[in-house]
């Protein structure tokens, strides 16, 4: 098992400034997802893992060595990318035995790894089938097995569910993982999908224009944003513009609301609230001193176990989410009182 390193690692393209100064570190055996919108930098930062290209400045190291002069095969990394890139004239089986054919390994050896792996990809059955012959998730479980055949050091993931229908790529999502799990194989995993990075990774790094905005467990970054990028990206949020004035108090307009107290200096911010951290109350006199806010409900979304309503509050629209097991949800046009805990609100730099 090997580790990857990135130090201070930039690229350029012409004047795009795809990469700028990535310091990342993947611990051997870790689940690494590389997150955040499109163009922000996840592909070229793992083609620059990969050896497909070459850093402006910085270094790649893989194990802890130097990756400056090794080439990509000799990296030993598996790939897989978006659209399956299999090849189209050989079998299921053929397409995972590839790397290790030009690797010449003995005939027997060979037969005996590509079957184990069509077993653990669920394809065991279709190992004489043709890419054309295969679903979209059964292509890309063959592109997973091919990657892995090699036995790399590395695998490195480019939104490789993207083409899937929301099903299909739920299922594999956690089958990735379990593989990962069991191989113990240190995984670069790309995607715009930040749901999809929370529910398999132990760490999320989130990338914007070129940068690592911040790397942390799942949990980390969704309780805990660093920025107001990483706040407004993962998850669904309520940011309410206003001024943190320190010890836990913030400055909405002329009130003062009471908040986590967090490590943030005094001046502008912006206010943090879950959807599913904010309550109703019956009446603004049941809410704790520094944490009511009234409004009027604008709409309602239903979204299965959870309902979530729009409200206006003082020209500013909060999202509510509540659980569709509540009795009588609030109706469109109806004046309700929200109230929060004062650790759910997070004051985060920035507007
Ligand atoms: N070969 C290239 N030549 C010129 N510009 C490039 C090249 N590859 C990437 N870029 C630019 O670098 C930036 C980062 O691209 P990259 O492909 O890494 O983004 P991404 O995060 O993978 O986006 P997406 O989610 O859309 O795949 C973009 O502005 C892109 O246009
Ligand atoms: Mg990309």
């Amino acid at each position: 098992m090997a580790g990857v390193e990135l130090r201070s690692v930039s690229k350029r393209f012409g004047k795009q400034h795809a990469v700028r100064n990535v310091s990342l570190e993947v611990a051997p055996g870790e689940f690494l997802s590389l997150v955040g919108p499109s163009g922000c930098g996840k592909t070229t930062t793992l083609r620059l893992v990969a050896g497909f290209l070459s850093p402006d400045e910085g270094e790649v190291f893989l194990g802890g060595e130097s990756m400056t002069s090794v080439g990509v095969r000799q990296r030993q990394v598996g790939i897989v990318f978006q659209n399956y890139a299999l090849f189209p004239n050989l079998t299921a089986f053929e397409n995972v035995a590839f790397g290790l054919r030009t690797r010449r390994m003995p005939e027997e050896t060979l037969r005996a790894r590509v079957e184990s792996l069509l077993e653990m990809v669920g394809l065991a059955a279709r190992a004489a089938a043709y890419p054309r012959e295969l679903s979209g998730g059964q292509q890309q479980r063959v592109a997973l097995a091919r990657a892995l055949a090699i036995q790399p050091r590395v695998l490195l993931l480019d939104e490789p569910l993207s083409a899937l229908d929301a099903k299909v790529r739920n299922s594999l999502r956690f089958e990735i993982k379990k593989i990962q799990r069991e191989s113990g194989i240190t995984t670069i995993y790309v995607t715009h999908d930040q749901e999809e990075a929370l529910s398999i990774s132990d760490r999320v790094a989130l990338m914007h224009e070129g940068r690592i905005e911040q790397v942390g467990a799942p949990g980390d970054v969704y309780l805990r944003p660093s920025s107001l990028f990483v706040a407004d990206f993962v998850g669904v949020n309520n940011l309410i513009p206003g001024e943190y004035l320190g010890e836990g108090r913030f400055k909405w307009r002329e009130r003062v609301f009471e908040v986590d107290r967090g490590e943030l200096s005094p001046g502008a911010c912006s206010l943090m609230i879950r959807p599913e951290r904010l309550r109703i109350v019956s009446a603004a006199g049941s809410a704790p001193e520094g944490t009511a806010l009234s409004g009027r409900v604008l709409g309602r979304v239903f979204l299965g176990p959870l309902l979530r309503l729009a409200v206006d509050v003082e020209g500013e629209r909060l999202l509510v989410d509540l659980l569709n097991t509540e009795i009588a949800p609030p109706a469109v046009d109806e004046e309700i009182v929200l109230t929060f805990s004062p650790r759910d609100a997070r004051p985060v730099r920035g507007r």
